[in-house]
C-alpha cells in the first residue's frame, strides 16, 4: 500500500506504480467515482488476472480508463460527433463511452463485445498512474464481485487484500457511485447505468437518449446488452430490502417490518438520512445523509453499506429516493443491493 496526496501524488511512487501495470500486475488506485482495479488494457494476460483476483464472470466486460480524449480516440474504430461532444464537455468525469472497438483492444477486455466502454477519471492519482504506465488502463471496481464498490482504500484491502500487487491509497472518493455508462453505438444512445453524469445533463448535449429498463429495476434477460446488469451486486452480507414512497409511510412501513424481523430473532438495521434517522426503533441506525444533499447520499452509500457488516446485523431496510438527477443512480444501486426486494408504498 503506497498512500499518496490526492491533490499532488508523489511522481516517484506513480512511477512505481505505472511499473507494476506495465510488468502486468494489478494496481488498485483512486477515481472520482470509485477505487479501481487495474491492469495493462493491452495485455490480456493482465486483464485475465483482474478477473480471477475479483471471482468476476468473464462475460462481464471492463472499463478502459485514459488520460486523455486522444487516447480514447486511439482504442474507437469511429468516433461519432456526440462523443465528441461528450469527451468535450464532461471529461475528465464520471461518464463512460462506449462505442466500436479497434481490433487491438483484447477480447478479454470487452468479454467479447463488439464495443469498448472508455473513461478520463477526474482524479489526479488516476491520470498521473495512466500516464506513468504508457498504456490504457481496464480497470472495474477494486471490490470482489458483488460486494459493494469500495470507496476507501480500506474496502480494497477487506475484499482483495493480498491478491493483487499494490493499492494506491489517496483517501475517500468523491462522487461515491460509479460512472454513467452511455452506449453510444446504437441510435439513440442507450444509457445502461446511471452515475454522477445525469441523463438530463447528457440530454442537454446531444438530445434524447434511452433508458435501459433495467435502470429502474427491470428483470435483465439472460443476454442484456451490458452483461453487468445481470449480476446481483452492491450487497452486504444482510438481506436488504427497500422500502420507497412518501416518507411518513416509509417510516411506518419500516418500524413495521423491523418490529417483525426482530420478534423473529433477526437483528435489523435501518439505512436512513438526517431527516428520519431519530424515527427509528431499532439498534442500528445508520445515516447516508440529508435528502436535501443527494450528493453526499451518493457518496457515503456504499460505506454505509459495508459497515452494515460490521454492526452484524441480518437485515437492513433502507428508505427509497426519489428517481431524479443522482437519484436515479443512488436507487438504482438500492435496487440492485436489493436484489429486486423493493416495496413501493
Ligand atoms: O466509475 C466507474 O466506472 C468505475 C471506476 C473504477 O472507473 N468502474 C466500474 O467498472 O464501475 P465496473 O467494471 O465495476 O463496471 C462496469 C460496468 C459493468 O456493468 C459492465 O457490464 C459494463 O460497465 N460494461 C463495460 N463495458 C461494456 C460494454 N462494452 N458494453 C456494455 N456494458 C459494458
Ligand atoms: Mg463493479
Amino acid at each position: 500500500m503506497l498512500r499518496l496526496d490526492p491533490r499532488q501524488p508523489d511522481p516517484d511512487a506513480l512511477r512505481e506504480a505505472g511499473d507494476v501495470i506495465r510488468r502486468g500486475g494489478l494496481v488498485a488506485f483512486p477515481t472520482e467515482t470509485v477505487y479501481g482495479l487495474g491492469a495493462s488494457a493491452l495485455d490480456p494476460a493482465a486483464v485475465e488476472r483482474v478477473f480471477r483476483a475479483k471471482g468476476r464472470p468473464a462475460d462481464n466486460p471492463l472499463i478502459v480508463h485514459v488520460a486523455s480524449p486522444a487516447e480514447a480516440e486511439a482504442l474507437w474504430a469511429e468516433v461519432t460527433p456526440a462523443a465528441r461532444e461528450l469527451m468535450q464537455r464532461f471529461w475528465p468525469g464520471p461518464l463512460t463511452l462506449a462505442l466500436p472497438r479497434r481490433p487491438h483492444v483484447p477480447d478479454v477486455v470487452t468479454a467479447g463485445l463488439p464495443t469498448v466502454g472508455v473513461r478520463m477519471p477526474d482524479h489526479p492519482v488516476a491520470l498521473g498512474l495512466i500516464r506513468a504506465a504508457g498504456v490504457p488502463i481496464a480497470a472495474p471496481s477494486a471490490n470482489l464481485s458483488g460486494r459493494p464498490s469500495p470507496t476507501r482504500a480500506e474496502h480494497v484491502i477487506e475484499d482483495l487484500g493480498g491478491r493483487i500487487d499494490l493499492v494506491l491509497d489517496a483517501g475517500e472518493t468523491g462522487v461515491g457511485v460509479e460512472s454513467t455508462f452511455l452506449d453510444l453505438s446504437v441510435d439513440p444512445p442507450v444509457l445502461y447505468r446511471p452515475g454522477g453524469v445525469t441523463p438530463g445533463a447528457i440530454c442537454a448535449v446531444i438530445g434524447p437518449i434511452q433508458i435501459d429498463p433495467s435502470v429502474h429495476g427491470a428483470e435483465a434477460g439472460e443476454a442484456p446488452r451490458s452483461p453487468g446488469q445481470k449480476y446481483a451486486h452492491y450487497a452486504p452480507r444482510a438481506q436488504v430490502i427497500v422500502v420507497d414512497g412518501p416518507l411518513r409511510d416509509v417510516q411506518r412501513k419500516i418500524n413495521d417490518l423491523a418490529y417483525e424481523f426482530m420478534q423473529e430473532g433477526r437483528t435489523v438495521g435501518v439505512l436512513a438520512t438526517a431527516e428520519s434517522r431519530g424515527t427509528y426503533q431499532v439498534p442500528v441506525v445508520l445515516e447516508v445523509g440529508s435528502r436535501k444533499n443527494l450528493e453526499m447520499v451518493a457518496s457515503s452509500l456504499f460505506a454505509t453499506l459495508r459497515a452494515f457488516d460490521r454492526h452484524g446485523v441480518d437485515v437492513v431496510l433502507a428508505e427509497g429516493f426519489p428517481e431524479e438527477g443522482l437519484g436515479l443512480a443512488i436507487m438504482n444501486r438500492l435496487r440492485r443491493a436489493a436484489a429486486g426486494r423493493v416495496i413501493e408504498l
